[in-house]
């Protein structure tokens, strides 16, 4: 036994969990459904041509390797969703695209075929004025003492004009009353689905293409984690969109999206369609609460 054996697994599922097991349990259960995965598989989840593609990619940080030949097919306009332990590297595989951790092998791609980009080597705020890449960061990307629309501006800092993210910023203030409500307040006081609401709408200040997105239903109230949704749904479907999330109310996340993959110890395991993923009695019992 080690102490890992403690950890209890929380927050899976949509429902209660009657038989809590451990991380290390979920882990070892989960490696032995795990299933041999080729890139043409993953091919075949995409609708039309792909717009993230991950080619064998080896990641971490320092000299620690997490990632091992992860590969990733997404399409333009298409979402994507990623399960997996605590621990698994899923957040790894959102910072590895963004630029936060050591790249060893392998190669991210992204934009519309035939000449996409290949973004494995840029800078964080190379990806996100170059590349059209956005990272939706939980609260620490907001400025508390600052106000509402001074968050938004700050947004757009990589934008060659500030007065291009103060334009972007009022067109997200229309589309958002509930925000625009709000414009003067200091954004510590925003309740936690409007402050959830301030962080994506940050990150669409740069226009960005693609969504990467961290758990955006953690820490909130059900009709929070609603309102989430229903926004990164129409980001998806209303303005083309493409999303790559992380999400531990697996059932939500796959609901959402229409591709979802099973990572474990830093590889893939499972990759379906979301609808499958979730009718697949393999993955409720181990994610969705049985
Ligand atoms: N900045 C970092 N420096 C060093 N190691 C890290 C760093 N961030 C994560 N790790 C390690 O990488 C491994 C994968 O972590 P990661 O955060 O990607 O997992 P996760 O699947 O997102 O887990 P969770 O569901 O708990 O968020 C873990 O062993 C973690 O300790
Ligand atoms: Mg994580």
């Amino acid at each position: 036994m080690n102490t890992q054996d403690t950890d209890k697994v929380k927050g899976y599922g949509g429902g209660g969990v009657e038989a809590v097991i451990s991380v290390d349990e979920v882990t070892r259960q989960a490696a032995q459904i795990a299933e041999d995965i080729s890139i043409e598989d993953l091919d075949q989840l995409v609708d039309g041509e792909p717009f993230v593609k991950i080619d064998h990619l080896n990641a971490g940080y320092g000299k620690m390797e997490i990632l091992h030949d992860f590969n990733l097919r997404v399409g333009h306009k298409q979402s994507l969703c990623l399960i997996g332990p605590n621990g698994a590297g899923k957040s790894t595989i959102l910072h590895s695209i963004f630029g936060f951790t050591q790249i060893y092998s392998g190669q991210i791609f992204v934009g519309a075929q035939p000449s996409p980009m290949d973004v494995t080597k840029l800078t964080s705020s190379e990806k996100l004025s170059a590349a059209g890449i956005a990272y939706i960061l939980q609260d620490k990307s907001i400025f508390p003492s600052m106000t509402v629309e001074e968050n938004l501006w700050m947004g757009g800092f990589l934008k060659d004009k500030p007065t291009e993210a103060k334009q972007v910023a009022e067109k997200i203030f229309d589309r958002y009353p509930r925000l625009a409500a709000r414009r003067r307040h200091q954004a510590k006081v925003l309740s936690g689905g409007e402050r959830r609401l301030l962080e994506i709408s940050r990150a669409l200040v740069m226009e960005p293409d693609l969504l990467l997105v961290d758990e955006p239903s953690i820490g909130l109230e059900p009709r929070f984690i609603d309102m989430v949704f229903e926004i990164l749904d129409e980001l998806q479907n209303k303005d083309g969109k493409t999303i790559i999330m992380v999400e531990q109310n697996a059932k939500k996340g796959l609901e959402f999206a229409d591709i979802g993959y099973v990572l474990v110890s830093g590889q893939l395991a499972i990759a379906g369609r979301g609808d499958d993923l979730l009718s697949n009695p393999k993955v409720g019992e181990l994610f969705l609460g049985g």
